[in-house]
């Protein structure tokens, strides 16, 4: 079922509709009070604060209790989100084709479209069953009548964030694909279709090209497995731009990670290692939605892709690499290669002299022991003022990052005997010292953010559901508005 949402003026008596409710419930229209007890909603609602279904005589009403504003909006925010994944859970028992939605005057706007959010993500399941290429979803048409004073919701507005939430779609489906459905050759057509769809262009490179670009960290990672790598480069450069130099977004894009001879051997994390490519599918997902919205940013896309997997080709502990760079690589750890194939995307960012770059990869189980699924961990040289922004945009998303440091001292981990740096140091600091690594090939504005954790769960947990989440969609697409455009 996908959702899309359009504006209405006044309310049909019919169509199945979604009341959210003021504080004395004196906003009822008519026809609701007239039939039903408006008594035993306060009842209800006095020990429950969970939206509930009513069946008046010629329409089935979602009642959604008000919730009081709290001293942190985002907290507020946050609930609406929530409130609406649950009116989602109460809509897929009825197969509706057309809903209603109707907010008084006591809720913000931004409250409203909290709900609407959490409503639309709600929503979504994967439930394509093998690589069926006529999969289809059934739509739902959302009519949104806001009855304000003081504040109106404009087509355009639900428009957009329709279109957002169909990119945190695209990008879980992309996340939950099969692996053997998203091997690099198939994931390059599918960014190629996006980029058609949404409006922004696509480079495919194959392995020739990347061995012109000596990105040895990619062909190095790539060499064990029977599928070639592939590179793949997204532009969406709109006319009236407000940024010359580009900003750009690296995604980690390994479609299976096995460990190659540093084998995963721990379940359920080699179980889960389709998702390893969940950076990649974050960036497809966000250029879509800044592209379909005609944001007007100048923003480069690049996905290194490619599986880690185990053969007799593959690298093994001991190997020395040459990356992009230049750099030599001692290779002490085959299922550090998410680090490798990164440092060779941020190397060639070089070359677009970028305003700033920011890279999403599921790249440490570090991150993952550190802060659990509730928020991914950054890094960055940035200044102090664009690093609160981003934790904010964080906040304001429920995307929550905290901060890690890149003490100097961390470098001292990484030294090699036999290269100029190693992949994996081993022992502490498993998030730090992979951010370290990367930071070794960048000399721009950078930031880094590790989304193993939140990219994908092993139990649904609200709007965010259960496995690929979408994880930075919303996050970077609220913070590049906010702070560039
Ligand atoms: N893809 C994994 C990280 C990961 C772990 C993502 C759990 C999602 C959930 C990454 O490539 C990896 O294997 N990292 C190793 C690094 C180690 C060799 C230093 C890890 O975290 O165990
Ligand atoms: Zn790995
Ligand atoms: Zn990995």
């Amino acid at each position: 079922m996908q959702i899309f949402f359009t504006v209405r003026e006044h309310l049909s008596e019919s169509t199945p509709c979604i009341y959210l409710l003021g504080e004395n419930f004196d906003n009822l229209p008519s026809t609701f009070s007239d039939t039903f007890p408006v008594s035993s909603l306060v009842n209800y609602f006095e020990n429950e604060y969970t939206p509930t279904t009513i069946f008046l005589d010629n329409q089935v009403v979602f009642a959604v209790p008000y919730l009081a504003p709290v001293q942190e909006n985002y907290v507020h925010k946050e609930k609406m989100r929530n409130q609406g994944h649950l009116v989602a859970q109460l809509i897929k028992t009825h197969s509706f084709n057309k809903l209603q939605v109707f907010a008084d005057a006591i809720l913000s706007k931004e409250s409203l479209l909290c709900f609407l959010e959490g409503l639309n993500l709600g929503s979504y399941s994967y439930e394509k069953k093998g690589n069926s290429e006529d999969y289809f979803r059934d739509t739902l048409q959302v009519e949104v009548v806001f009855s304000s004073e003081t504040e109106t919701i404009e087509q355009e507005e639900l428009e957009k964030l329709t279109t957002l939430c169909d990119a945190v779609w695209l990008t879980r489906d992309l996340v939950n694909e099969p692996p053997n459905f998203k091997k690099p050759a198939l994931y390059g057509q599918k960014i190629e279709e996006f980029g058609k769809e949404a409006g922004f262009e696509t480079e495919i490179w194959n392995k020739e090209r990347i061995e012109t670009e000596k990105m040895g960290g990619l062909l190095g990672v790539s060499q064990a497995s029977g599928q070639d790598a592939i590179f793949a480069k997204l532009t969406y450069s709109p006319k009236d731009a407000t940024n010359d130099t580009p900003i750009v977004l690296v995604g980690k894009g390994v479609t299976f990670d096995i460990g190659g001879a540093n084998l995963k051997t721990s379940m359920p994390a080699l179980e889960i290692m389709k998702s390893d490519m969940g950076g990649s599918a974050s960036v497809i997902g966000l250029i879509y939605a800044l592209a379909k919205n005609n944001i007007p940013l100048y923003v480069v896309g690049l996905l290194p892709i490619t599986d880690n997997s185990i053969s007799n080709k593959g690298l093994v502990p001991g190997d020395v690499i040459t990356m992009r760079s230049g750099a030599t690589v001692e290779i002490t750890n085959t299922d550090g290669e998410g680090r490798l194939i990164m440092a060779d995307a941020l190397d060639y960012a070089k070359e677009l002299a970028p305003e700033l770059v920011i890279d999403l990869a599921t790249l440490t189980g570090s991150a993952v022991r550190a802060v659990g699924e509730e928020g991914a961990v950054f890094m960055g040289n940035t200044d102090e003022i664009l690093k609160r922004a981003l934790e904010k945009s964080g906040r304001e998303t429920y995307e929550r990052l905290v901060e890690f440091p890149l003490w100097g001292e961390y470098k001292d981990y990484l030294k090699s005997d036999v290269a100029d740096i190693k992949n994996v140091s081993g022992g502490f600091a498993g998030a730090i010292t992979a951010g370290k690594f990367l930071e070794h090939f960048v000399d721009f504005d950078w930031i880094h953010m590790d989304i193993a954790a939140p990219a994908y769960l092993m139990k649904a947990s609200s709007y965010r559901g259960k496995s690929g989440t979408g994880t930075g969609v919303r996050l970077l697409y609220h913070f590049l508005i906010e702070q560039f455009s």
